[in-house]
């Protein structure tokens, strides 16, 4: 596990652009697993800038992301299929057949689940980008989730549905549960990188850096995946024991 340390939330997401901007010139169809939230967004417009700069093209490049609400519409301006397209995807020139949200049909779950799997085999991701939960989550794999999951429903914590009512009007109006890839998917990409930004987050990088590995954070997991980066700010980097910028386990 390496960890980068940078002042703040524009120069941790320069930095995180540039990491995959690399793993994209190196290998121009890579498969890349996405995330949603507030963290990548600067990430996402750093790598539409470099699109439009002509530095990178999405031509070949495939997407997975990691998660959807469980009964919110694609168009919905709350659903991630909504966040992403709003945020990357009618920005690049990806092509439609090859990006990949987990599909939410609330009738239909478990065939959504089992269907998301199926399309990732023979797809293992080259990189997968991460953001955190205060609670270690990763994905949408909360505290006591099991580590060998595969794709599946989950029910929301209440902190995590707490945290997120800041994109929708009211906390009722969260969804209760979400369809989300398993630690054992994510664990399964040969690259793993986790952005982490803000203060509210530095207890979780802590948890995740020094472990135990255990559910109780699930993202302590990724001590044992042989290819992590994490990238976070100074905020976010303000529990670790850093002397300089960087640290390596
Ligand atoms: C989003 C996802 C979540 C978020 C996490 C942090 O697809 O899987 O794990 O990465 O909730 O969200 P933000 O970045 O909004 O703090």
């Amino acid at each position: 596990m390496q960890i980068f340390k940078y002042k703040d939330y524009e120069e941790m997401s320069k930095a995180a652009a540039a990491f995959v901007i690399r793993e994209m010139i190196k290998k121009p169809d890579l498969i890349l697993g996405l995330a949603t939230g507030d963290t990548p967004i600067r990430l996402y417009q750093n790598l539409i800038k470099a699109y439009q700069d002509y530095i990178i093209s999405f031509k070949e490049v495939k997407t997975f992301n990691l998660d959807e609400y469980v009964g919110i519409d694609a168009n919905n301006p709350q659903s991630y299929h909504y966040f992403m397209d709003n945020h990357l995807f009618k920005h690049i020139d990806i092509l439609p057949e090859n990006i990949n949200i987990p599909a939410n049909d609330p009738d239909d779950m478990e065939k959504s689940a089992e269907e998301y799997n199926k399309k990732m085999f023979g797809n293992q991701r080259d990189l997968q980008i991460l953001g955190i939960g205060k609670n270690g989550h990763i994905g949408f794999n909360e505290p006591g989730t099991q580590l060998g999951n595969m794709t599946f429903i989950v029910k929301l914590d209440e902190e995590t549905r707490i945290d997120n009512s800041r994109f929708f009007g009211s906390l009722e109006e969260v969804p209760t549960h979400a369809i989300t890839m398993g630690i054992k998917n994510i664990m399964y990409s040969k690259k793993i990188l986790l952005l982490a930004s803000g203060k509210s987050k530095a207890k979780a990088i802590y948890k995740t850096a020094y472990g135990p590995v255990n559910d109780i954070t699930p993202s302590s997991i990724l001590q044992l995946h042989p290819d992590v980066t994490i990238i976070v700010d100074e905020d976010a980097a303000s529990l670790l024991n850093m002397e300089g910028n960087f640290l390596e386990f």
